[in-house]
């Protein structure tokens, strides 16, 4: 049995954070969807909030948490004789009481009489409201409910040491398989051979989902920030692919990217791109710690974009006026990182009355917080070669000076390279969670060992 998680700490911060002490808390689980007019079902993933205080991977389930007593108690669907012909008998009452950090089990027929006897249900406000409207239960009003939601974000925020764990976890077993993929990759594969190793990497590790749909991009499919359609020959050996994929652990995300050279040698331009790219992650992590307003951070991943790219030639001009017209953002469109948790852009990068910062590429940073301890982060710096982006600052006269067109199109069949890590935030600085190589030697070593491998294996199949 997979150990239990301690989730009534979640519990327990939450409450703490809430600050009622009469009345209960309920949530639904998520439930089993199914495709139009089928009875194929998709595949199931439980609500993050509910996994937060149950740790309940399965659906059809319900929680009740009672605000005096602390106490949690679990509602697992009714036995259905149907469900079990066809899917086996689910755990009994007594083993979920065991399996699970909580006081009581039962089954859902018991829900509805608990829900009207209680004086105020509190739900968040994405909780499926049926269920409550059947039972007659005195329901908390809107602000009560999103004061309960702020509640749980903001637990969520601050990882404690076993969720850190887990995220730790799901880090090793991406990180690995990025590894595996710049061992195996060559020139004339597809990026979908790439996409499926990782998956099986994953998933032979326990990771059954991933925490998003993996990006494989070769050459200028790697411009493309989300890139999914992952199925293009990769022609040339000095193209780079950009892999951005990170598996899902026990409901526990982690997020990374590597970039690398099909043939395993970065060409000069690919080591210029690359570089800058490092150097902007190098300086943002340098900054991380407890206390750095996180679009510091943004900020100082452009000013080093923006060195790199002058150092390049490929920007002209003042540097001052460069960043006072924002174009590094046509090269560096995102924002440098996001909260990572159960969910890969994890909750709370907005705290309540802070607004997005209304100017080119910053204006897409998923978060604007404080960075505490306790807190997981990714940073994620790129640089990027996309037409679309770029054409439109190149044409306006105030900002196409500063870009060297002949430079721009020596440097564009980079594509785009993004390196992301996942890290915790500490007091004083941080802790990388994220073990997969990305100097250009080691990787460059790496792929050698790698083709090498390959090639032995070719020979003794031979
Ligand atoms: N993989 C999505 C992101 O990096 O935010
Ligand atoms: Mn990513
Ligand atoms: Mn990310």
């Amino acid at each position: 049995m997979a150990q239990k998680f301690p989730t009534r700490e979640n519990v327990k911060k939450i409450l703490q954070n809430f600050g009622v002490s009469e009345g209960v808390i309920y949530l639904n689980g998520q439930v089993l969807h199914e495709r139009d007019d089928t009875d194929v079902e998709y595949p199931f993933r439980q609500e993050s909030n509910f996994f937060y205080v149950t740790g309940v991977p399965e659906p059809d389930f319900h929680v009740v948490i009672d605000l005096a007593t602390q106490q949690v108690e679990l509602y697992a669907p009714n036995i259905n004789p149907d469900h079990v012909m066809w899917m086996g008998m689910p755990d009994s009452l007594e083993t979920l009481r065991a399996k699970y950090d909580i006081d009581e089990a039962f089954y859902v027929d018991k829900l509805n009489e608990r829900l009207s006897k209680a004086s105020t249900v509190y739900t968040l406000p994405i909780a499926d409201r049926k269920l409550l409207e059947e039972s007659k239960a005195s329901v908390a009003d809107a602000d009560k409910n999103k004061a309960l939601y702020t509640a749980f974000v903001e637990a969520r925020c601050v990882k404690a040491d076993w969720e850190v764990e887990v995220i730790r976890q799901a880090n090793k077993i991406s990180s690995d398989a990025h590894v595996k993929l710049m061992q195996t990759v060559k020139q004339g594969m597809n990026e979908q051979e790439l996409y499926a190793l990782f998956l099986y990497e994953s998933v032979r590790h326990g990771a059954l989902f991933q925490s998003y749909y993996p990006i494989v991009g070769v050459g200028m499919n790697a411009a493309t920030l989300h890139y999914n359609k992952n199925n293009a020959v990769m022609k040339e050996a000095t193209d780079m692919v950009l892999v951005d994929a990170g598996a899902e652990y026990r409901c526990y995300a982690s997020d990374i990217t590597r970039a690398f050279p099909v043939g395993g040698k970065f060409s000069e331009e690919a080591k210029v791109i690359y570089s800058i790219v490092l150097d902007m992650q190098k300086a943002c992590l340098a900054k991380c710690k407890a206390g750095v307003a996180w679009e510091d951070i943004h900020n100082t991943a452009t000013e080093v974009a923006c060195d790199g790219l002058l150092k390049a030639g490929i920007l002209v001009g003042s540097k001052q006026d460069i960043l006072a017209n924002h174009v590094v953002a046509a090269f560096f469109p995102h924002g440098v990182g996001h909260m990572l948790g159960l969910d890969v852009h994890d909750v709370g990068g907005y705290p309540e009355g802070v607004e997005r910062i209304d100017a080119p590429g910053i204006r897409n940073l998923r978060m604007r917080r404080t960075l505490a301890k306790g807190h997981v982060v990714t940073v994620e710096p790129g640089v990027y070669f996309c037409d679309f982006l770029i054409d439109p600052v190149l044409k306006a006269a105030e900002t196409g000076k500063y870009i060297n067109q002949d430079m721009l199109n020596k440097y564009k069949s980079v594509g785009g390279v993004r390196i992301e890590d996942n890290i915790l935030i500490t007091e004083d600085g941080h802790i990388n969670l994220t073990t997969a190589p990305k100097e250009i030697a080691e990787i460059e070593a790496l792929m050698a060992a790698g083709a090498d491998q390959e090639s032995k294996k070719r020979k003794l199949e031979a």
